[in-house]
């Protein structure tokens, strides 16, 4: 088969990398893609949400089947479209990519069905916002609040805030000052819960869902998650604060009443569904939906999976997952971000890359690339998050050791990573997991 994916990240090299394991792909095409992603498929000069040339391409090369990455062509319509051009697509239509488009929508969703989230209001102006705020201002004061911008903001939309001083700023900046356009003109204003996150991504046909293994995902920029969330500074897999009952009991409470939802509300929901949990001491709640694989989720999920993606891939098109039963490696898998100085705020590009090829001299370890691209035959960084460096190990101690000897050998200006990926399950052993 020939595939188009789409997309330009650390997670779609990884869903390049595993495609390209399967004994049915012939040839591989990404748009934009990266300086790695280039080593194992044709990068296409086409931006993700261009939707019309991307269809022109795909009708002239012939594609079998397209994967779409990330979130912005997936909001804009891109499945709806390709499907209507007659090409495979995998991924939620227009409609189902609501559930991560519009967090008013996702809420709304959870709230009607019964699914665990968080308490909260929408809003659609700022004075009844304030007010609302107001209204409960020693209870922000002591447990805090979470201001969520109702649309896409590339990762920052969420404010999770101390007092309500601070939740009044957070509405003015995503209602009034517009930080994000149209995506603040309605906000959801939450309770703010505490716990461990988990990041557990499952594919669907629309009815049928197959779980992928649970992620751990560091959001903030500095160690001991100090600093402003990022889109992911490092991940590890799979997760032991997520035993298998547990997983089981959050299928059965959130993730397959989600998808039956979808199919109530008239949006069949197919492709991978990303539910982000927390776990409260009132048990695993929704924090969030994607409608995308998770990024750096997908650079340790992917290399743990044994079975073939594109078999998956193709049964959530057709209806078909009924049929289908994912392996896994008995193994971990941890990878660090090495990300542009200054990220997640301003950065520089344009830095030159050096030591690929040493740190990537060990056969446990796998270079994602994200934002890198080639210039005059060399890569340098052309965005905020640069490398992810996966290692596979049979221990996480193995595993973390193994990233970080790697990471150090990788050279470029300004480079930054959290030195605490994987810390907290170090000493956990793999096999009670
Ligand atoms: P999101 O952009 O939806 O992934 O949210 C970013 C991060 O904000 C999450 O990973 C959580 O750490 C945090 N967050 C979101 N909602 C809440 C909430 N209701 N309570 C506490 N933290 C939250
Ligand atoms: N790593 C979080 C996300 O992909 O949204």
């Amino acid at each position: 088969m020939k595939i188009l994916i789409v997309g330009s990240g650390g997670r779609e090299h990884a869903i390049t990398w595993k495609l390209s394991k399967s004994d049915k792909v012939s040839k591989i095409y990404c748009a934009p893609g990266n300086a790695g992603i280039a080593s194992i498929a044709d990068c296409v000069d086409i931006r993700a949400t261009d939707i019309k040339s991307l269809i022109s391409f795909s009708k002239e090369n012939e594609i079998d089947l397209a994967v779409i990455g990330p979130e912005s062509p997936l909001i804009l319509g891109i499945v709806d479209e390709f499907t209507a051009a007659g090409i495979k697509t995998f991924g939620p239509s227009k409609a189902a990519a609501a559930i991560e488009g519009s967090k008013v929508f996702a809420k709304k969703l959870m709230y009607k069905y019964g699914i665990p989230s968080a308490k909260f209001m929408t809003f659609s102006d700022p004075d009844s916002a304030y007010r609302w705020i107001d209204s409960i201002k020693d209870q922000c004061d002591t447990d805090g609040i979470v201001v969520k911008a109702d649309g896409e903001a590339v990762g920052k939309g969420v404010f999770v805030c101390n007092s309500a001083n601070e939740a009044m700023d957070a509405v003015k900046e995503i209602m009034i000052d517009k930080i994000f356009g149209n995506s603040g003109d309605r906000v959801v204003i939450e309770e703010r819960l505490t716990g461990q996150e988990a990041s557990l991504m499952s594919i669907t046909d629309g009815k049928n869902v197959i779980p992928l293994i649970p992620a751990q995902d560091y959001k903030r920029i500095f160690d001991g998650d100090k600093g402003p969330n990022t889109g992911g500074m490092g991940c590890y897999a799979p997760v032991p604060a997520v035993p298998s009952e547990m997983y089981n009991q959050v299928m059965d409470s959130i993730i397959i009443p989600t998808v039956k939802a979808m199919e109530s509300e008239g949006f069949l929901y197919k492709g991978l569904l990303y539910t982000g949990i927390m776990i409260t001491k009132d048990g695993p709640k929704v924090i969030e939906y994607n409608s995308r694989f998770g990024d750096p989720e997908s650079q340790v999920v992917l290399p743990l999976m044994e079975s073939d993606l594109l078999d998956l891939m193709l049964a959530s098109i057709s209806g078909n997952l009924d049929s289908i039963s994912v392996k896994w490696y008995n193994k971990c898998a941890v990878c660090v971000v090495a990300a542009s100085g200054g990220y997640p705020a301003d950065y520089t590009k344009g830095c030159q890359i050096s030591g690929l090829e040493s740190a990537a001299d060990d056969q446990n370890i796998i270079i994602f690339h994200a934002g890198t691209r080639y210039n005059n035959g060399y890569i340098e960084t052309s965005g905020g998050r640069v490398l992810g460096i996966t290692a596979i190990a049979s221990s996480y101690s193995n595993a973390i050791d193994s990233a970080y000897t790697a990471i150090k050998k990788i050279r470029f200006k300004h480079i930054q990573y959290r030195t605490d990926i994987g810390k907290r399950v170090r000493d956990i052993n793999l096999q009670s997991v």
